[in-house]
């Protein structure tokens, strides 16, 4: 995680980097730094907390100049404290530090050998200090930084800022991703293009092991081993605009409310008007001539994967194995050449999903990728990305992007339903259908807000809530709890329901609500007995069903949130919703930060 970026413009630097920053506070947000270099000297300013800290020193405390670089940090090694706080300076330079230096302690040690002393708790202040001991050893800004990175092992994205060089930063990345961005006698650069939006939209994005020397006006690539290395100079489209709350208190609150609107958009790009087949970009993906789908993600984007498996294995009778990207990647599964690997993600930068992405390059028949930014590394890296158009998600906790990504995976299992013969034409225009009418159910399940918002009422008082599924329901019900723990913080589990009586029943009293998800589907009597064998321990039963559902077993239950009737492969799109909406009025009621929680990030750019 932690965002950087540098500028080397023709205005003041500060305002400049501020903004850029504010683009990248979704990768962290427990200190803000910037430092610029003004007739030649060095100097920088940083705060401990969101980067409205850093604007208000700044206020107070300005730095002028107009080349810099900054920093939002989510801090990974040393406390959240101003002196961990980026960007790291000794003597001449200054260093910005997107990742981990996994051999920082050696590197310490050898500088502690050359008499060297610290000052922080970081990883990244080894890399500044090497760099002022090259330098005074004699060599040039470039050479010092060039030969610190040599020594640096694990990921990184860096920048380097040096005193008396007003047109000079040097750049490089290993594991975490760096874009350039060109501008008219102006040099960018950035953790993604999204942070250099209003400044440009012409971009380089540096490969694995490049290092970069920029000036105002050029541009110098290297390679690892020291090449020069001709990367392209992208047009890419961005929203340029920063996006707005609307006239919603939270980010997270709007984009819950969008979710009609963008899976809508979603659904058209992939089930053209007047069709019932789903197409693709560039269509050569058969499923026929496939034997296996491995699917690998992390968390919501994970939980979006464990939903797809039921449908591929329904619709198109196709068996799916679906793995965390941190366990995938170390385990060393065996992929044959006939399976189809597919990696979800919103960000498209998540460092485990993107290692696994990489272990199977090679492996697999096709690496395929469903993503909401398409200038990620994970969509660059595909063989064929495929776009949810959810737009910016800027809520930490991921709400539109979910529905979106099951909705992309749900038309993906039906074009493998179609290539492998598995549904009929009428089974398939039913689905279709249903698809077109997603958007309806979804605005009439957001108009359950209110009822919603008092059953959340009643959650915010709990230490603890279960939440339980069965079939397609069942990720759901892990979805619901991750949702909210990560912004209310209460503690929550999600559970198959017919697992509750193997163990986790043990914790069910009076004090203990359960969250029940279940449509009137097949399963539908099986959970209601399990909510029963809850109701019978005195715990707390929220049911979330339909009116069928409802009428059938509300009876005892704590309180009820009433869903659309839907079809049956849909209803974890649907029921999306109210857990989302569980857990947003939950945190509100419980007054914490529903959009920047704490200890989390938006991009998981370290393992
Ligand atoms: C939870 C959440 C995270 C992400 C996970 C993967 O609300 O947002 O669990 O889903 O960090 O991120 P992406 O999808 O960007 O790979």
């Amino acid at each position: 995680m932690c965002g950087i970026v540098g500028v080397l413009g023709s205005h003041e630097a500060a305002p400049i980097l501020v903004e850029a920053l504010k683009r990248l506070e979704y990768r962290g947000y427990d200190s803000a730094g910037i430092a610029t270099v003004n007739d030649g000297a060095l100097a920088r300013r940083r705060a401990v907390g969101k980067l409205v800290n850093l604007s208000d020193l700044l206020v107070h405390d300005p730095l002028r100049g107009k080349s810099g670089i900054g920093h939002t940090r989510w801090a990974t090694h040393g406390a959240p404290s101003v002196k961990n706080a980026h960007p790291h300076k000794a003597g001449p330079v200054a260093v910005v530090h997107n990742g981990i230096v996994e051999n920082y302690r050696e590197l310490r040690a050898e500088l502690a050998d050359h008499g060297v002393g610290f000052v922080t708790d970081t990883d990244t202040e080894t890399v500044a200090l090497l760099t002022e001991q090259y330098m005074n050893e004699g060599l040039s800004p470039v050479e010092a930084a060039f030969k610190t990175i040599d020594q640096l092992q694990g990921a990184f994205a860096l920048a380097f800022l040096f005193d008396g060089q007003d047109d000079l930063i040097v750049a490089a990345r290993k594991g975490s991703p760096l874009a350039i961005g060109h501008g008219d006698g102006e040099m960018y650069v950035g953790s993604d293009a999204i942070a250099l939006a209003p400044l440009t939209d012409r971009i380089t994005y540096l490969e694995e092991g490049d290092r970069a020397v920029l000036t105002r006006t050029t541009l110098e690539i290297r390679t690892e081993a020291g090449e020069l290395a001709n990367r392209e100079i992208r047009q890419i489209q961005l929203d340029r605009t920063r996006v707005d709350k609307g006239n919603h208190k939270h980010y997270m609150a709007k984009e819950i409310a969008e979710q009609p609107i963008v899976v809508a958009e979603a659904i058209r790009s992939y089930l053209p008007t007047g069709g019932d087949q789903v197409v693709l970009p560039g269509d050569d993906l058969d499923f026929a001539k496939l034997d296996r789908l491995t699917m690998v993600a992390c968390g919501t984007a994970f939980y979006a994967c464990l939903t797809a498996k039921y449908w591929f294995e329904q619709l198109a009778k196709m068996p799916v194995e679906v793995d965390i990207a941190s366990e995938f990647r170390y385990r060393e599964p065996p992929i044959s050449d006939r399976t189809l690997a597919l990696f979800v993600s919103q960000s498209g930068e998540t460092a485990d999903t993107l290692a696994a992405l990489r272990y199977c390059e090679g492996k697999a028949d096709k690496i395929v990728s469903v993503v909401n930014v398409p200038e990620s590394s994970i969509a660059r890296e595909s063989d064929l990305a495929l776009p949810i158009h959810a737009g910016v998600e800027i809520g930490v906790a991921s709400t539109k992007a979910f529905t979106c990504q099951l909705s992309v995976l749900l038309m993906l299992a039906l074009k493998a339903a179609a290539d492998r013969g598995t549904l009929t034409d009428e089974e398939l225009a039913d689905h279709a259908a249903a698809l077109r009418g997603l958007p309806t159910v979804l605005n009439a399940a957001l108009d359950q807000n209110e009822s919603i918002r008092q059953s959340a009422q009643r959650l915010s008082e709990a230490r603890d809530v279960l939440f339980l599924g069965r079939g397609l329901m069942y990720p759901l019900a892990m979805e619901g709890a991750l949702k909210l723990k990560e912004i209310s913080y209460i503690h929550a589990e999600g559970y198959a329901s017919g697992e509750l009586k193997h163990g986790p029943i043990a914790l069910i009293d009076k004090h203990m609500p359960v969250v029940v998800m279940a449509p009137r589907d097949a399963v539908f009597d099986k959970t209601v007995s399990n909510m029963q064998e809850v109701m019978a321990r005195k715990g707390k039963v929220i049911l979330v069903s339909d009116d069928d559902g409802i009428a059938d077993a509300e009876d005892g239950v704590w309180s009820t949130i009433r869903m659309p009737h839907v079809h049956t492969s849909l209803a974890p799109i649907l029921y999306s919703v109210p857990a989302q909406l569980l857990a947003y009025h939950t945190a509100v009621a419980k007054g914490t930060d529903v959009d920047q929680p704490r200890n989390l990030a938006k991009s998981v750019t370290v393992e």
